[in-house]
């Protein structure tokens, strides 16, 4: 093994410092150490913000956090009926917790998104916690904990609560505006992209967990009818490339029945310009969303990146998604891996998508600003697809700048060279995200405990 190099020895020292204790044993990490700025949640541990840290820890056999920061979210797991509806509902995982009141007599507060700004509600943290669990049962062997059945019924629980019929008739999961790491207004409800690629990964994760007993069986099944037909939809029907791009910009309005080709009434007319002119001869990416009459063209950088981890995209659409990273490198990574959506919304549009808000605007957090805890996925997707150069060069491109700025939560700018104006310093996902790529990057096998190879299981139900 190499030695350590003093940026990587001080990121480590900074993560271990970040690491929450609970009754004496570590259960999780802070959002972010800033000394600078009030703290608001950021002093609490964010199930989402976790994810880096646990993969690392993995990695390095620490496997005591990460087992004791999955038996205390699920202990949160929310499980009684609604008694209003001001309540989350049975199966949701918080946005993140807190240990409150002192030594014996501590205890676990939970926000489920009632607290949070825009009162957002997580999505995606339970989709986090089955995909997590996946991973600590591939890096310890521990299937006995995923068997026990708290963790059985905390996994069925959120399959209820994502499989359940609702009133629309498209195999993709219907979630709020901000259900995600983008937790604040950006045009992204409906049907985005990043939590389509979660929900996937998450329910092959289950479908591995779940005990195959008789109505652990109903689930799975459940799971594969679900699955045939989500892919089919997310690679027919949010994939972009040159030629999809033509077919749509030919396409007619207001068919009408089964055979429409235009089935979700894209107007060409809402081809945004600047795709026209972005979108490489060679390369494709999965749109942000798809709609009744909505396809969102913008690149999402986590849904892109997760569907190459989870296999949601095809073979060749990983490739080509690789390819469209390299080529539109300058866009997407910059001078700091790596833009969280591209291109940024403006004026009117920016007006009318968030809703004015300044936290948000062009080229800055969630609107196209730069985040380095991306750099992990990045690195991940690179190797999958056989692409370790862009890795090493995305990563050289991090460590030129990250110990100097103090670790900030996220960049500003059309290419990343400013450090965003209310980001925070010492922020926790970007250390981790920074040593989990590096850690990847020695040992690949790990890469196992977040890849998932093409389904054969579910392929049956395809349409
Ligand atoms: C911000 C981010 C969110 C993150 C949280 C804590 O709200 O948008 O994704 O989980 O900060 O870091």
């Amino acid at each position: 093994m190499k030695p350590e190099t003093p940026l990587v020895q001080d990121a480590q020292k900074l993560l271990e410092q970040s690491i929450i204790y609970y009754q004496g044993h570590p259960v999780g990490t802070v959002a972010a150490r800033d000394p600078d700025i009030a703290p608001l949640n950021y002093d609490q541990c964010f199930i989402r913000d976790f994810v880096p840290s646990a993969l690392l820890f993995l990695i390095q056999g620490k496997t005591e956090i990460v087992r004791n920061f999955l038996a205390h979210t699920l202990a949160l797991q929310q499980r009684d009926k609604q008694m209003d509806c001001y309540e989350p509902g049975p199966g949701l995982m918080p946005a993140s917790f807190k240990v409150m009141g002192k030594e014996s007599e501590q205890y676990l507060i939970a926000d489920f998104g009632h607290h949070a700004i825009g009162r957002v509600p997580p999505v995606d943290s339970c989709l986090w916690w089955i995909i997590l669990l996946r991973a600590y049962v591939k890096a310890t062997g521990d299937t006995a904990l995923a068997h026990q059945p708290e963790f059985q019924k905390g996994v069925k629980y959120i399959l209820e609560m994502c499989l359940v019929p609702r009133f629309e008739m498209f195999p993709t999961l219907l979630v709020p505006d901000g259900a995600f790491m983008i937790d604040r207004r950006m045009g992204v409800y409906g049907h985005p992209l990043e939590i389509q690629s979660l929900f996937y990964a998450g329910l092959r994760a289950a479908r591995e967990l779940i005990l195959p007993d008789a109505e652990g069986s109903d689930y799975i099944s459940g799971i594969n009818k679900r699955l045939g037909g989500f892919v089919f939809h997310i690679r027919e029907y949010y994939w972009l490339d040159i030629k999809r791009l033509n077919q749509i910009h030919r396409f007619k309005g207001d068919e009408f029945g089964a055979v429409a080709v235009n089935k979700f009434n894209i107007y060409p007319e809402s081809i945004p310009y600047w795709v026209t002119e972005w979108i490489p001869d060679k390369g494709g990416y999965l749109a942000g969303n798809l709609g009744p009459g909505q396809l969102d063209f913008r690149f999402f950088t986590l849904g892109n990146l997760m569907s190459v981890m989870g296999s949601l995209a095809s073979d060749r659409q990983m490739q080509a998604i690789m390819d469209l990273i390299e080529q539109r490198w300058g866009d997407l990574v910059g001078r700091m891996p790596m833009k969280i959506c591209f291109p940024a919304v403006e004026d009117i549009e920016w007006k009318i998508i968030t809703g004015s808000d300044p936290k948000n605007p062009p080229w800055s957090y969630h609107n196209g600003g730069s985040w380095p805890v991306l750099l992990w996925l990045l690195v991940a997707v690179a190797q999958k697809t056989g692409r370790t150069h862009l890795a090493q060069k995305a990563i050289a491109i991090a460590e030129k700048r990250l110990q100097n700025d103090e670790w900030p939560e996220y960049y500003d700018g059309k290419n990343g060279r400013l450090i965003g104006r209310e980001a925070r310093c010492y922020q926790t996902w970007t250390i981790a995200g920074y040593l989990l790529a590096k850690a990847l990057m020695e040992k690949p096998d790990y890469l196992l405990l977040v890849n998932f190879d093409e389904d054969t299981e579910a392929q049956a139900c395809a349409i």
